[in-house]
């Protein structure tokens, strides 16, 4: 969603925050904006719709000299996609950013209206803007009204703000991402929605607890110092030393991250087996299989929840601990029958998806210990369960999630090993870790072969409809490769049950119209007479399957061949991989923008 970077401190403000910015820009692209205090004091807003470059060339030529600065991309929720909604919002009291969605705008719009506040844009944000003017008309300190604001609106956000009087920036979140960090040396304090902003720039992290305000301030000993929504001090935050400068990625030779990032993964297998086999994981992983749940909710969003799918097909089978698969948005509502002794499990990137923080909150609630499975150390996720497993991704900044969902389902399926005790064998042991450098291995082997894959990309861009079909553990496959496509390529995609397609979808076939057939050795003959059908009307088989199967070949329009040999339960990461560099050649011949494609964001913190 939105990206929030404040800076406060003698270096020029602006930059830092645009830098920031900069690696956030992932995050939302609908706009970007700054407001900061320049050298005359005066307080500047230049906001700009489009993405974080329009704003560059709005602002022109630097150096901005500025000692305190706020700055936003936004990913829209209300209010259509223009300069007057973009953040910040700002008049001569104030200026400021948000992050989420205020629930109780409307009641709160008329109520402003009516006391004479006018309204210029048509977003949420502005009713924090009009709380705040008018409660500092009535007198109160910067802090009181931020604090008399917050009280009164409804709903996950963060909010962060700038006092042109003193320079000073406030931040408070329900439910929200937010992080402070300071550099002592430089005397420098800043504020983000995301830790990366602030990779290599600060030696120490601050997470604040919900309804805490954050005072950033120069004038004061501290740089930093935490309140309480009734103004007394408080320490519920969590401080944190944390080198993250390695974390500052860029895109190397490749073009797009996505490509690095689905190249990265051969290596990123390799060190995920070093580091729960032998590693600094294991402590982790012990204390994470210390119970055996009676029940596992596993709960994820998007990539994560199709990760998730492959997990519980493994522990299902492995461990025979009944494992419900559930989407974090239709979880919170459901009304789950949750057991004493079972476990919430939450399996995530970002560890910042409002839907997956509510559905662990909610087993928190019910007295379930809860575990994840995330990319994000000392994300809200990390922080707010009994035990984690990290996935060690690196920072993911493709939109589309490639390397984390192959991480995800190799932590799964450790955990799921661990459980049953494979770990503790020495052979079985050794056996799953040369699984797992198989995998590596073979995934090298495709990378280096993708021109095959770029070449039947070429062939079949420019096709009405794409179904993934596959069986059993493919067909979670079928499902992460149909969104990948559509999330990059901007076509419509479904992943479907081989099986399941005669029950309708069949209907779609023709022409005009490309299969994408995932064959592995599991259920071979059930998955061939499924393609026949398809080909019987005349789609167009792509068949991702055993190589030197001639019967495949035959009846195949394009054939991607396959060594399955020795990989087992791991043949579906290897069988997505391919899946991977299809849609992202499919998008890069059709010229989409394949690391911010339209209307996502990388990281979803609204409902
Ligand atoms: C967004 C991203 C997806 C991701 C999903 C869940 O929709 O675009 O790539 O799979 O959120 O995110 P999480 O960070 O919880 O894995």
């Amino acid at each position: 969603m939105c990206g929030i970077v404040g800076h406060l401190g003698p270096q020029n403000s602006v930059e830092l925050v645009l830098e920031g910015l900069k690696r956030l820009e992932y995050r939302g692209y609908d706009s970007a904006g700054v407001s900061f205090i320049d050298e005359r004091d005066v307080l500047q807003n230049y906001k700009k719709s489009g993405k974080l470059e329009n704003l560059i060339g709005f602002l022109g030529e630097g150096p901005f000299v500025a000692r305190s600065c706020i700055g936003h991309t936004r990913w829209a929720t209300h209010g259509e996609v223009n300069d007057t909604n973009s953040h910040p919002h700002s008049n001569d009291q104030l200026s400021m950013v948000h992050n989420g969605i205020i629930e109780n705008a409307p009641a709160l719009k008329s109520e402003l209206s009516s006391e004479g506040f006018e309204f210029k844009s048509q977003t949420d944000t502005e009713v924090f803007l009009g709380l705040m003017t008018i409660n500092l008309k009535k007198g109160m300190s910067f802090r009181e009204a931020v604090t008399a604001s917050f009280n009164k609106v409804e709903g996950n956000s963060a909010f962060v703000l700038i006092d042109p009087d003193t320079s000073d920036i406030y931040a408070v979140k329900r439910c929200a991402p937010l992080v402070c960090g300071i550099n002592e040396g430089q005397s420098e304090v800043l504020v983000s929605s995301d830790p990366y902003a602030l990779a290599g720039l600060v030696d120490k992290l601050y997470f604040p607890e919900d309804e805490v305000v954050c005072h950033l301030s120069s004038g004061n000993k501290n740089l930093l110092n935490f309140y309480e929504l009734d103004g007394s001090k408080t320490t519920r935050y969590l401080s944190k030393i944390q080198d993250l400068s390695a974390a500052v990625s860029d895109k190397g030779d490749f073009d797009h991250y996505m490509h690095k990032e689905i190249h990265e993964q051969p290596e990123l297998i390799r060190s995920l087996t070093h580091y729960y086999f032998a590693g600094e994981g294991v402590p982790a992983l012990e204390k994470a299989i210390k119970e055996k749940p009676e029940n596992i909710h596993l709960v994820a969003c998007g990539t994560a929840y199709y990760a998730g799918l492959v997990i519980k097909d493994h522990i299902e089978k492995l461990n025979r601990i009944h494992c419900h698969a559930e989407l974090g948005s239709e979880f919170r509502y459901k009304n789950p029958i949750l057991g004493k002794k079972d476990l919430g499990l939450f399996i995530s990137q970002s560890g910042e998806t409002a839907d997956t923080l509510a559905a662990q909150s909610l087993c928190k609630t019910n007295n379930l210990k809860t575990m994840s499975i995330v990319n994000v150390d000392g994300s809200t996720l990390f922080r707010d369960c009994d035990s984690n497993l990290l996935i060690r991704a690196g920072v993911e900044v493709g939109v589309a999630s490639t390397k984390a969902f192959t991480q995800q389902v190799l932590t799964g399926m450790i955990y799921s090993a661990a459980m049953n005790g494979i770990l503790d064998n020495p052979d079985r042991k050794k056996d799953m870790a040369a699984k797992f450098s198989l995998l590596a291995e073979r995934v090298d082997k495709i990378l280096s072969e993708e021109n095959k894959i770029e070449s039947i990309a070429s062939e079949i861009h420019n096709y009405k409809g794409y179904f993934y079909t596959g069986r059993g553990v493919y067909y979670p496959i079928a499902l992460e490769g149909a969104l990948k496509l559509k999330e990059i390529a901007y076509v419509h995609a479904e992943g479907y049950a081989s099986g399941e397609l005669k029950h309708g979808p069949i209907a779609l076939i023709d022409e005009e119209m490309v299969n994408v057939a995932l064959v592995g050795p599991e259920l071979y003959d059930k998955t061939i007479s499924n393609i026949q059908e398809i080909k019987a009307r005349k789609g167009i088989i792509v068949t991702i399957g055993p190589r030197g199967d001639e019967h495949l070949k035959e009846i195949s329009d394009h054939f991607i061949e396959l060594d399955f040999d020795g990989l087992d339960e791991l043949s579906p990461l290897y069988v997505n991989i391919v899946d991977q560099l299809l849609a992202y050649f499919i998008a890069k011949f059709k010229g989409t923008d394949i690391d911010k494609p339209r209307n996502l964001a990388k990281s979803v913190t609204v409902e």
